[in-house]
């Protein structure tokens, strides 16, 4: 099936007036998406929001569905909360770690990620062991195996980092998981949306994604999955009336799906509109949305280094859609800025981000343009244009 961009482009307001290039910050939500959030808030406007949960409780229910399809799991193992790092900590603190447990986490590791480990580390004595990259920049899969012994407790990493192209082969991770029956906790926050997820192939038991980068929903949504026969090895760090029941006096019962992650209030638009966006996702087709976005990511990392000053800075045997460079005499956050005043959305990635890596690569700041398959051929060559004017 080849893409019909004319129509993708059309069902995206925002391609009108800029040319968006952070979709690893957040990206353009399509109509039906938006309409869908509108109309329910209208809803509860007019008739109250229990009354209006009510009333669209299919589709409210459709997105456990919508995300179970994408991911390939069960609705059952689906919590969905308010974004990656909620369901990312409800994974982590659930698991309880103690004093001397070791958790392998690779070098492109988020910040909240790595400073939660420190939290753990500081409170609870937990060793944080960093597995060194291969050539290719990507978590060194004998390394990782290497370090195995009866302290490590969990594996933990970020499967597409915040910093760039690097895709980390997170299924390779996930045989060595098995093979020593550790926790996998993958963080797939940049993944899902930009290239096809299989949990079972993966073979992850939690992983936490949001819903407002690649999968083109709406801000403040999330999801966790919890593999069903991991689900009781976890201790949810916080209940509430949603996730368990007060059963008598001195008792309560926990529910026996995955949203006993969840807690009782939520934003039920978004949570609608995080459901159609993801059916939008399964209607064009993961691989040929992702097929699309990578090829242009790729275009657009040749042409940058084939620019004078530009350094192209992207890791990894298999890279994805988000392209990182700086420019030798121009300050990032100047080209940032000049993109703008040219309608060109970007974004940058600081040390702060992913601090492992950018320090081994005497990175500070860089130029972050991350594509998604609607973005045009036209819009590539513009961007290229602007930054070839640098
Ligand atoms: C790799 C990675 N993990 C986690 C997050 C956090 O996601 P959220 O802001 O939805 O909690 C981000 C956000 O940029 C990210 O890039």
């Amino acid at each position: 099936m080849t893409l019909d961009i004319q129509k993708l482009r059309e069902d995206t307001p925002g391609t009108k007036t800029r040319i968006h290039l952070n979709n690893a910050g957040s990206s353009l939500m399509p109509l039906p998406v938006y309409q869908a959030v509108v109309d329910h808030l209208d809803l509860e406007m007019q008739i109250g929001g229990y009354e209006a949960h009510n009333r669209a409780m299919a589709a409210f229910e459709r997105t456990y569905d919508a995300i179970a399809e994408l991911i390939k799991c069960d609705r059952n193992e689906i919590a969905l909360v308010e974004n990656a790092t909620a369901g990312w900590m409800m994974g982590f603190h659930g698991l309880n770690l103690t004093k001397g447990d070791r958790i392998l986490t690779a070098e492109a590791e988020y910040a909240s990620n790595v400073i939660t480990y420190l939290q753990a580390a500081k409170n609870k004595g937990i060793i944080i062991d960093v597995v060194p990259s291969d050539e290719f920049g990507q978590i060194d899969i004998g390394e990782l195996e290497n370090r195995i012994d009866k302290d490590v407790k969990l594996i933990s990493i970020s499967h597409i980092p915040t910093n760039g192209g690097l895709i980390n082969p997170a299924s390779e991770v996930g045989k060595i998981a098995k093979k020593y029956s550790i926790p996998y906790l993958l963080d797939a926050c940049q993944s899902v949306g930009q290239i096809p997820i299989d949990v079972n192939e993966i073979g992850c038991d939690m992983l936490s994604a949001t819903g407002r980068k690649y999968m083109r929903g709406p801000r403040g949504t999330g999801f966790l999955y919890v593999h069903k026969n991991f689900m009781d090895k976890l201790e949810p760090p916080f209940l509430d009336l949603h996730s368990a029941v007060w059963t008598s006096r001195d008792s309560y019962t926990m529910r026996d799906d995955a949203r006993r992650f969840e807690n009782w209030e939520f934003n039920i638009a978004a949570i609608i509109g995080l459901g159609v966006a993801t059916d939008y996702l399964l209607n064009i087709g993961e691989q040929e949305a992702s097929q699309r976005l990578c090829s242009l990511a790729e275009k657009a990392r040749l042409r940058l280094s084939e620019l004078p000053n530009i350094t192209v800075h992207d890791l990894g045997r298999k890279k994805g859609g988000m392209v990182t460079f700086s420019h030798s005499q121009i300050p990032t956050p100047e080209i940032k800025e000049s993109l703008a005043n040219a309608g060109i959305n970007v974004s940058t990635s600081s040390t702060s981000s992913t601090r492992y890596d950018m320090e081994k690569r005497h990175l500070d700041l860089i130029v972050r343009a991350s594509f998604h398959y609607y973005n045009s051929e036209e819009e590539l060559e513009q961007f290229i244009a602007e930054v070839a004017k640098m």
